[in-house]
Formats: structure tokens, C-alpha cells, sequence
């Protein structure tokens, strides 16, 4: 999620890391940082903050130096600090890395640096212990150290290094993280994203997973992961910087829709043990005896992140036997609500800044709740005022309209119930492992929605949606929030007024809306309620509208009673929320296409509500 760029060739290193980590901001924005070979020695400079507050820092001793590397952050392990900020270094400061990722196994490695190998550790980073391992196997070839040190990590990286014995050389290695080669005419780059390159060359390389290169001015050397050199194609780029920031996609939104699969996969990463399979938040404080006593649990929320809440107080009543209650923020904190003893609050909000969460969050506190944050966001005020905090580790949502924030933050959701409920003896063991490997399917399955062959099909019914001023949304029961956050989507991106109705309340008085040919999107992706679902369909069948089902596979006696049918694949019932929403977005999506709406900020909206 942050941004790496390295440079090797005869200009001035300087101004073309700070130029590479400007154009990478929007990957992460928190800290920054530059690593240079000077004189035999590494010059590094960083700071909280954005690539301006780095600039600042400068003493102008980093001018002409050719190879370094840089780095933004969109922290993760450890606070947005100077010490946290990347590149980090070696014990003798020979060696300097940057690293976008997350090593999962940092705490074990930690333990044995420190207690076993001697080694100093300087921030609260997982990033540092790959500086140290390198520098445990350093003889004079970086890369042969790092190859040796990854081989012991576990997680995902874009690993970029340079070290003061080696003047002119770079090395990289990239597991689950891209890093792609720029090719230039007596310089060479590297880049976690193509923004970075494109003032300097158009031809790269990409690398893959369990590759390693080894790049200087005047070469650049890739290696598989048995160190067999790899001859790859030149990718010419076509896009211009603002496409290329956007991964190519027109709008942030598609392409934050199309991160799902890797956003959600990060959020479980390390969350889930990989002995007893059981989910292990380890980052949360509570004791068994809190959880055991704990009588009532206050959700508290807004917008999309409300949505969230609602899917879970129910997932956690289901499976850790206590009630809840999901209250909208402005609501909440000024209702007077009963907040006693052997209650908790969970707060969620994507940014962490959110106004009405954040004085609901100190409502909470004050009445001697503890209260638990649910954010993207580290060192955002919502994480710095809760008692505790997980974060949902999506990286940077830059589009107004929540998509990976809102699925990320569903499935940290559901990481807590199964938390509490194997706390407090409320879930067997055989459901738990079912639902944990419901979890674990989750990334591929998103995959598959997010197809081509399903995207053209929503796209396609969007074009009838958009010719609509008014829709509606209904599903019962877990569908029943999907809907409302569907809605939500449709209105604020592409103007349509949407409402979304329990699909049992249609006939106490929304019916009366129903006309000929009114778009009406039906979520029927719950056994219990499934024959109840279909009536409500026909009740609007009766009326003329016209149906739009998402389903899931299995479920084909729905395709018989309505216009059109999406197919998720088939999952457990109580996950799959997580799938339906992807349809809803990208509903969303085409429908404010096809309307010609501004998608990524749409009108009267901002991403951060900071006021009242
Ligand atoms: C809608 C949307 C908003 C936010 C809401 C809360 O797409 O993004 O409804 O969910 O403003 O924001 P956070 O999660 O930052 O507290």
C-alpha cells in the first residue's frame, strides 16, 4: 500500500526520488523517506508526514548522488513516526531498505535478532527486521543476503535495498507486492507502481512473484527464485500519469472496487493461526473475563461504515451470543443511549476522523465503556483515542463512495465474532472451522465476481438502470443491509434516488411506488428467508417492476421469477454480504458512467467528514 521508487544512473538521485514519490502519494502519505550511497557511506533522511515535510529535512549534502532509494508510507506495523518511516537500516547502517508488505512472521524474527544474533532494533516496525536479517547475511553480495532473508520471512513484500559496500547497485525482490523495472538509457528505475517511472522511461519490466533483480546504470539482471537468470519481455507503457495512477482504470472507485480480493486478503493475513486455524487478534487487550461478562456490545458508525454495523450485529449475535445494538453516530450521540456496566463499543470509520464517531467514540469512554476502533487508518484520531484498534489494512480509499473500506471492514467484522465467540464457548469448533474457511475463500471468489464476463453483465443492466430517476433495493434479513449500503452507493455516485426497503415492508406502503418497468434490485442470498424473498419479488412482478435478482449459485429457482439474474458463487449464507456487495458497487458504478456523473467525487460530498 505505500510507495517505493529507486533510481541508479548519472544524475542527481535526489530530485528524482522526491519527483517518483510525489507522483506515488496517493499510495500512501503518512511518512517518507530517502536512502542514498554517498562517499562510502548511506545518507538517510525522513520524516512524518508528506514528501514535502521530507523536502524540508534536506541539507542539500544529498546533492549530487546518482543511486538511491525512497519511500511513502501508509503505515501499518507501528505509528506514522520519523523512527517508523522507511528506509530502515541495518545495525551498522551499511545496509538500507525500503519495503511495501507486511511480514508476519517480524515478531518471532524480532525475538531472534534480538536475543540470539545481538541486533538493536530502532522503530516498531515488521519492515525492520528484514534490514537486520539482511546484514546477519551479508558478505559482499546484497542479493545473495537478501535471498537468504526472505527465504525466512513469511508475508508479502516489494523489497528494494542498497548498501554503502556496493556503490551503484540496487536489489530488489517482490513477493505479492508489485515492483516493476524501468528501463532507461544509461539509468535504470524501480518502482512500486508506474507513476513513479513515466517522467523517466516508458519501457519496463514487471517482476513476479519470487523474482529478484539486481539493477545498476548500466544493467539490470533479473533472477527466478532458484537464482537462474530470467530473460523477460519489455512492457511498453501507453497510459499517461493519470491513468497509470489509477492502475489504468478510469476512476479510483473501479479500481479500489477492483482491489477487493487483495484488500481483503490482507485483512486476514496473520489474523488467522495458522496451527489451530483459529482467528487470533492478538493486537486487542481484552482479557477472557471482559469477553466472558460482556453483556451488550454498541456499534457505533456512519454511512457505509453504519452499513457495516448493521451486518455486524448480526454475524456477532449469531455467533458470539450477545446482543447488540448499531446506532448511526449523529444519532447516538444524542439519544442519551444506556451505556452500563459489562458493555463495549465498537467504532467503525475508514478514515478515523469522522466527526460524529469520534465524539460518539468519547461519549462511549466517558461512561466507562472500553471501546474498540475498527479503522484504515493508523495514527488517525478515532485510533489514537480507542482503547483498542484494528485495522482493516485496505491502504489508501481515495474515491469519495467507500468500496474496499466497506468489505474490509465487514470482514474484520466477522474476524471479532469468531473471536468472541470461541472466547466465550458460543460457537463449536466444526462451525468455526467452516466459517474460517468460508473466510479464507473469500479473495478468490471476489476474483470470480469481479470477472470480466460478470462485469459486462452488470455493465449492460446499467444501461437501463441509468434511464431511471428512481430504484429500489430489498432483501430481507442479512440481504437487507446489503441493500441499504446498495442504495447508498447508487444515490451518491449517480444521482439515481434509490431507496432500499426490508423486502417484507414493501406491502406497508412502498408497493405504492411500484410502476411499470421500475428498476427494483432484489438480494435473495439467505436460505432462511429465500420462499419469503421470492414472494416479495412477485409482489413487484404483479406491479410491473422489473426485477434484478443477485443470487448465488444453487439458488436457480430465482432466475424462473425474474428479468434478470447475477450469480455469486456459492458461499455460506452469514458470509455472503461480502460477495453481494461487489454486484451493488459496480452497479453503482456503471449506472453513474452511464449518466456521465463525476464518479470519484461526487457532488456536495468529501471523503473525510470532519465537521458536525
Ligand atoms: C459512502 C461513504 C460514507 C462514509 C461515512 C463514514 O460511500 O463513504 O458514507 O462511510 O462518511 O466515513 P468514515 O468511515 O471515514 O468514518
Amino acid at each position: 500500500m505505500c510507495g517505493i521508487v529507486g533510481y541508479a544512473g548519472s544524475k542527481e538521485v535526489n530530485a528524482i526520488l522526491i519527483d517518483g514519490l510525489k507522483k506515488l502519494e496517493y499510495r500512501g502519505y503518512d511518512s517518507a523517506g530517502i536512502a542514498l550511497q554517498h562517499d562510502g557511506k548511506l545518507l538517510i533522511s525522513k520524516a512524518a508526514g508528506s514528501v514535502a515535510d521530507l523536502e524540508k529535512t534536506l541539507t542539500g549534502q544529498e546533492n549530487a548522488v546518482t543511486v538511491g532509494i525512497g519511500h511513502t508510507r501508509w503505515a501499518t506495523h507501528g505509528r506514522p513516526t520519523d523512527e517508523n518511516a522507511h528506509p530502515h537500516s541495518s545495525c551498522c547502517e551499511e545496509i538500507a531498505i525500503v519495503h511495501n508488505g507486511i511480514i508476519e512472521n517480524h515478531s518471532a524474527l524480532r525475538q531472534w535478532l534480538t536475543e540470539e544474533a545481538g541486533h538493536t532494533f530502532r522503530s516498531e516496525t515488521d519492515t525492520e527486521v528484514l534490514a537486520h536479517l539482511i546484514e546477519d547475511y551479508y558478505d559482499g553480495d546484497l542479493l545473495e543476503a537478501m535471498r537468504k532473508a526472505v527465504s525466512r520471512a513469511e508475508g508479502s513484500y516489494a523489497l528494494v535495498a542498497i548498501s554503502s559496500r556496493e556503490p551503484g547497485r540496487l536489489v530488489c525482490a517482490r513477493q505479492d507486492s508489485p515492483l516493476i523495472v524501468g528501463l532507461g538509457d544509461g539509468e535504470n528505475l524501480i518502482a512500486s507502481d508506474i507513476p513513479a517511472l513515466l517522467a523517466h522511461t516508458r519501457s519496463t519490466k514487471v517482476l513476479e512473484d519470487g523474482e529478484f533483480a539486481s539493477i545498476s546504470a548500466d544493467g539490470v539482471e533479473i533472477f527466478d527464485a532458484d537464482g537462474k537468470p530470467v530473460d523477460k519481455e519489455i512492457l511498453e507503457i501507453t497510459w499517461d500519469i493519470e491513468a497509470a495512477e489509477k492502475g489504468g482504470y478510469d476512476h479510483f472507485m473501479l479500481k479500489e472496487i477492483m482491489e477487493q480480493p487483495a484488500a481483503v486478503r490482507e485483512t486476514l493475513r496473520q489474523r488467522i493461526d495458522s496451527v489451530n486455524g483459529k482467528v487470533t487478534l492478538s493486537e486487542l487487550g481484552f482479557t477472557a473475563e471482559e469477553l466472558n461478562r460482556l453483556e451488550k456490545i454498541h456499534i457505533i458508525a456512519c454511512g457505509t461504515a453504519y452499513h457495516a454495523g448493521l451486518l455486524g450485529k448480526a454475524v456477532i449475535e449469531k455467533i458470539a451470543n450477545v446482543s447488540v445494538e448499531a446506532d448511526v453516530a449523529s444519532e447516538f450521540r444524542y439519544r442519551d443511549p444506556l451505556l452500563l456496566e459489562n458493555q463495549i463499543a465498537i467504532v467503525i470509520s475508514q478514515s478515523g476522523e469522522t466527526a460524529d464517531t469520534l465524539a460518539a467514540l468519547r461519549l462511549a469512554r466517558q461512561k466507562g465503556l472500553k471501546v474498540l476502533a475498527i479503522t484504515n487508518v493508523v495514527g488517525s484520531s478515532v485510533s489514537r483515542e480507542a482503547d483498542e484498534v484494528l485495522y482493516t489494512w485496505a491502504g489508501p480509499e481515495i474515491a469519495v463512495a467507500s468500496t474496499k473500506a466497506y468489505l474490509t471492514q465487514l470482514v474484520s467484522l466477522y474476524l471479532v465474532a469468531l473471536y468472541l465467540g470461541e472466547a466465550r464457548g458460543s460457537i463449536d469448533a466444526e462451525t468455526s472451522a467452516g466459517l474460517i474457511s468460508g473466510l479464507k475463500s473469500l479473495p478468490a471468489h471476489l476474483k470470480t465476481i469481479l470477472s470480466e464476463d460478470s462485469v459486462v453483465k452488470l455493465r449492460d443492466y446499467c444501461d437501463h438502470l441509468s434511464k431511471w430517476d428512481s430504484a429500489f433495493f430489498v432483501g430481507r434479513n442479512l440481504d437487507y443491509p446489503v441493500a441499504m449500503e446498495g442504495a447508498l452507493k447508487l444515490k451518491e455516485i449517480s444521482y439515481i434516488h434509490a431507496e432500499a426497503y426490508a423486502a417484507g415492508e414493501l406491502k406497508h406502503g412502498p408497493l405504492a411506488l411500484i410502476v411499470e418497468g421500475i428498476p427494483v434490485i432484489a438480494l435473495v442470498t439467505q436460505k432462511a428467508v429465500f420462499d419469503k424473498t421470492l414472494s416479495n419479488i412477485q409482489e413487484v412482478n404483479a406491479r410491473g417492476g422489473a426485477v434484478f435478482a443477485i443470487t448465488q449459485e444453487g439458488f436457480e429457482e430465482v432466475a424462473r421469477q425474474v428479468e434478470s439474474v447475477f450469480y455469486l458463487p456459492a458461499i455460506d449464507d452469514l458470509l455472503a454480504p461480502v460477495l453481494s456487495a461487489v454486484p451493488t458497487q459496480l452497479i453503482a458504478y456503471y449506472a453513474a458512467l452511464a449518466r456521465n456523473s463525476s464518479v470519484d467525487k461526487p457532488r456536495n460530498l468529501a471523503k473525510s467528514v470532519t465537521v458536525e
